[in-house]
């Protein structure tokens, strides 16, 4: 779920011949049958993948009672056709098959006829599966697309799950399910009264600042603050131009946030987030 760093290891995936990897059939981890009707138009051009935190299992006797016990759970108890991914990697280094690779999983609502949903047993929250779970993973992808059923140029998107990563009320969630975002208060950012944005945005357009990179936060922090200054008196935007900065330093700057227009892209800043690189980059 969210942002976190393991994703960036499918994407340096090759084109690498992989063996077949070892999947447990539904028929050998026990499944009731599949009720699931609605077919995917293959090859699918996402993969959104998912952590089971709660679930740990090392082996396959165990890792089958775990998946019965979630079949039987999002059946009967929250009453879809079956588990709600296509794949699911156990710690064991096993792929279990959900709905398999020809059925719509329910594991990410608007992506779920046009994705292969992969979910890891056990991981925590904010921590990397195993290097046997993630080496599945990836034997996975590669059949995946072999065979024709996932696109070679398929998107991995980083799906933000978590509503409250800039919500004070929850301060409880774990730090690593968000991304590290810094707040406007924390760059003293000056208080602006802007249009408000109607989300879902249709695009995210990636940009860079074309101005001074930074590898510090506190410098970052003083570069954002420029920013500001620079949109506002200079160029006469309502506020900082971006939704949100990436620095050097790896820190996410909350620019205008998620609800408020930005002022980076003409013709598009009412339908898409603007996301920035402080620092030229071209
Ligand atoms: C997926 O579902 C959406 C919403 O129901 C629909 O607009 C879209 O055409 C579907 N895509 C495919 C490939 O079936």
């Amino acid at each position: 779920m969210g942002m976190l760093p393991w994703l960036l290891a499918f994407s340096i995936l090759g084109l690498q011949a992989w063996d077949t990897p070892t999947i447990v059939s539904r028929k050998e981890w026990g499944a009731r049958p599949l009720a699931c009707r609605a077919l995917l138009t293959l090859p699918v051009a996402y993969i959104i993948t998912d952590q089971l935190p709660g679930m740990q299992c090392q082996e396959q006797s165990i890792c089958s009672q775990t998946l019965r016990g979630l079949q039987s759970h999002s059946v009967y108890t929250i009453g879809w056709c079956d588990v709600a991914y296509n794949f699911l990697v156990g710690d064991d280094g096993r792929v279990y098959e959900g709905v398999g690779w020809n059925i719509q999983g329910l594991h990410t609502q608007g992506y779920n006829n046009i994705s292969l949903g992969i979910a890891f047993f056990g991981s925590k929250i904010g921590s990397s599966p195993s290097p046997a779970a993630l080496s599945a993973a990836e034997g996975l992808i590669s059949y995946a697309i072999q065979k024709g059923h996932l696109s070679p140029r398929y998107i991995q998107p980083l799906l933000l799950k978590e509503e409250t990563c800039l919500d004070p009320q929850h301060p409880v969630m774990p730090r690593k399910v968000c991304p590290n975002i810094i707040k406007r208060s924390a760059w003293e950012a000056r208080e602006t009264h802007c249009p408000k944005m109607n989300l879902p945005a249709k695009y995210v357009i990636i940009i860079h600042t074309a101005g001074t990179s930074c590898t510090v936060s506190t410098d970052c922090q003083t570069v954002v603050r420029n920013i500001q200054s620079f949109h506002m008196d200079t160029r006469d935007f309502c506020d900082i131009g971006y939704h949100f900065l990436v620095g050097q330093d790896g820190g996410v700057y909350e620019g205008v946030g998620w609800h408020i227009q930005g002022s980076h892209t003409y013709g598009f800043n009412d339908i898409a987030l603007g996301i920035a690189f402080i620092g030229y980059f071209v």
